[in-house]
């Protein structure tokens, strides 16, 4: 089948190499004539695992072009693909500006059936605005009878591990109307919807608030676990213990109650903002999701309170001033080099504001951080890991990137001059840090900076870790 997608971000660069490698005939446009033009070079934009050889294999036989003329695409394509951004407008609701556009471009050049399939993450009611600009720009050119239909087909798929998600999606969300749209689209979609089922039909505006419904339950779950981390911190109690007591429960599950540093990333906040605006526009308060957002807030400072305790208990008014911190870990979760609404850089942003400076590593996210907060004294990015600990003051560390996981404690504790690491992923076990000479600062591990406020309770054995200690 003949394809057009709209807009090489994330969403439609995947979505468009993917449809390729299953054999249709992509048509990839995008309003930026040097993404255009890397990506004809087989140059990605992002770092995401799998997808240059899926783009480039694909480009190489053809099936995969790229293009600046949205005339072009428009021509090429029996089904469209809208995958443009859908930034936070300036109200909190999300800016349609660009998925309009792209309805308006269809609607002044379409001279043939169209099939336009929504793929951005729209507000309910989107799938009807794109109509009425279809329809009115044919109005505009007395070509009403051209026939056309809108879809809302939601993607799901995760940054790190967007190719595998979206070749085997767990789910297919399409909101449709008419019956010979969703033959079309299970045409289309038929390579990806086997072994079972996969293809979930319904009516548009549920397809909509599907998608922000899912991120906003995940977000929920994560704000929940960091609510009860910043309890067990009070308490002396340990969330890791809490969270496998909890996870059992098949009701509950192990997935998304990693309590930590907060959720960043290009879709929970601007998707949790968005249906608290498309809420109170509907006349509803949604409490829950407020609450998601404030505790998210706390959970990207929490690591600072506490650095900010330790520091001050030790050197008093100065406290942060003048320290180096060894940061590990920029972007917002491993596995990209995605810096969007990334809790590091909150973190960052504070230690300058306190007059720390900070050496920083990260596999993937260097660039991404040069390119942000371009040259500064106070930040230094080091070429390894163990380079960022060089003569620091304290490590901390912000994402969970596997090379993290089991460093060379003895060698950390060298490099330092002081052993103080501070764990916003919940990545060690408090008492193996302690018996490498630590002092370890954990989200909800009960560990208590010596400022912070706690209530006295001793820890037991049976409140430090292992599932067979929580049984
Ligand atoms: C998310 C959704 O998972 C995906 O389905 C949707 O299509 C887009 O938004 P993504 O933004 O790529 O995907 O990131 P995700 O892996 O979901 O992680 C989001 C954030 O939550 C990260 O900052 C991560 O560190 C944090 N997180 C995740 C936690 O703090 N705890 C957890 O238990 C899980």
């Amino acid at each position: 089948m003949k394809v057009t997608v709209f807009g090489t971000g994330y969403v439609g660069l995947v979505q468009g190499a993917a449809l390729a490698e299953v054999g249709h005939e992509v048509c990839c446009i995008d309003v930026d004539p040097a993404k255009v033009a890397a990506l004809e070079e087989g140059v990605i934009p992002i770092y995401e695992p799998g997808l240059d050889r899926l783009v480039q294999e694909n480009a190489a036989a053809g099936r995969l072009t790229f293009s600046t003329d949205p005339a072009h695409g428009v021509a090429h394509g029996r089904v469209i693909f809208i995958a443009v951004g859908t930034p936070p407008g300036a109200d909190g609701g999300a800016d349609l500006s660009h998925v309009l556009a792209v309805a308006q471009t269809v609607g002044e050049r379409m001279e043939a059936p169209r099939l336009v399939i929504n793929k951005s993450t729209v507000p309910v009611g989107t799938e009807a605005a794109v109509r009425a600009r279809i329809a009115e720009a044919l109005a505009a050119r007395d070509r009403a009878e051209l026939d056309f239909d809108v879809v809302s087909n939601p993607e799901f798929l995760k940054e790190g591990s967007a190719v595998a998600d979206c070749m085997r999606p767990d789910r297919i969300v399409v909101g449709v109307t008419r019956d010979d749209s969703e033959a079309l689209l299970r045409e289309l979609f038929a390579p990806f919807n086997r072994n079972r089922e996969k293809m979930i039909v319904m009516d548009p505006r549920s397809a909509e608030l599907t998608k922000y419904a899912a991120n906003c339950m995940l977000a929920t779950k994560i704000s929940f676990m960091n609510e009860i981390a910043a309890i067990a911190d009070r308490l002396g109690c340990d969330i890791e213990a809490v969270r496998q007591g909890i996870g059992s429960d098949p009701r509950i599950g192990y997935h998304f109650i990693y309590a930590g540093a907060g959720y960043g990333g290009s879709c929970f906040p601007k998707d949790v903002k968005a249906l608290i605006h498309t809420a109170r526009a509907a006349g509803c308060e949604p409490h829950v999701l407020r609450a998601v957002e404030d505790r998210n807030a706390d959970a990207k400072t929490a690591i600072f309170e506490k650095m900010q305790a330790h520091f001050g208990a030790r050197f008093g008014e100065r406290g942060l001033k003048g320290r180096t911190i060894a940061l590990w870990g920029l972007a917002f979760k491993p596995n990209t080099d995605d810096m969007r609404e990334a809790s590091a850089r909150v973190l960052m942003e504070a230690l300058w504001q306190a007059g720390a400076t900070v050496q920083a590593y990260d596999p993937q996210a260097m660039e991404e951080t040069q390119r942000i907060y371009g040259s500064r004294d106070d930040l230094r990015l080091c070429g390894t890991k163990e380079a960022a600990l060089s003569g620091a003051d304290a490590l901390v560390v912000m994402t969970e990137w596997r090379m993290f996981q089991s460093p060379d404690f003895e060698a950390v504790r060298e490099a330092l001059s002081e052993p103080v690491l501070f764990d916003g992923r919940n990545l060690y076990d408090p008492e193996r840090m302690q018996g490498h000479g630590f002092t370890h600062y954990g989200i909800g591990r009960g560990a208590r900076a010596p400022g912070e406020v706690k209530m006295d309770q001793p820890r037991t054995a049976s409140a430090t870790g292992t599932a067979s200690a929580a049984e």
